[in-house]
């Protein structure tokens, strides 16, 4: 190969790595914005679940309980967002699948564990599985093992579903 096709073909191929580059930093910024909900950096935790809880109320017109309970200061960036996701996912879950009037979610610490519940008072799961696309309640196993944690679903027909997460305080405060 010439020297002058060599060139032009590294060029060609400099274009499309560039171009490669700028899809990939939109993804980036796209996935960066979706792993950080906005609001949660400035408000802090609690006060980013009060809103969220608030504008479900308003939105769904279901009410929701949210108690935190101990300490929760002091948790690593990672698990302020998968807490406050996993409570977003299940909530949107109530508002799409569960006919609930009603909703709790608390938060709570003790010495060793962190633990979040949201349970609702619905139809519970169907006795169907899943349909393959359903990345909500497996999002939030993922998120749970990342914590170094476990996420419990239970469910009772007509009673509701309630889904519980415990993580290790050891693994999810900053050191
Ligand atoms: N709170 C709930 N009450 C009743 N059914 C639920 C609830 N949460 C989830 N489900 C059921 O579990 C399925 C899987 O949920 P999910 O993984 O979040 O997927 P998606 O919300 O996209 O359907 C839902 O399709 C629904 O049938
Ligand atoms: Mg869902």
């Amino acid at each position: 190969m010439s020297l002058a096709v060599h060139q032009a073909k590294l060029g060609l191929q400099g274009e499309e790595i560039a171009d490669q580059i700028d899809a990939m930093t939109d993804s980036l910024r796209r996935i960066a914005a979706d792993l950080r909900p906005p609001g949660l950096d400035d408000l802090g935790l609690e006060a980013a679940l009060e809103w969220l809880v608030e504008s479900f109320e308003r939105r769904h017109g279901i009410s929701v309980g949210l108690k935190v309970d101990g300490d929760i200061d002091g948790f690593s960036e990672l698990t302020t967002i998968s807490l406050y996701r996993i409570v977003q996912e299940a909530l949107t879950n109530v508002a799409r699948h569960a006919n609930a009037s009603e909703v709790n979610v608390d938060l709570s610490t003790d010495d060793r564990s962190c633990r979040l519940s949201i349970a609702d008072d619905g139809d519970g799961l169907p006795a169907s599985s899943p349909r393959a696309d359903a990345f909500g309640l497996m999002g939030m196993h993922e998120r749970a093992a990342q914590l170094g944690g476990t996420l419990a679903i239970k469910s009772e027909s007509g009673v509701g579903v309630q889904i519980t997460l415990v993580a290790p305080l050891a693994r999810i405060r900053n050191k």
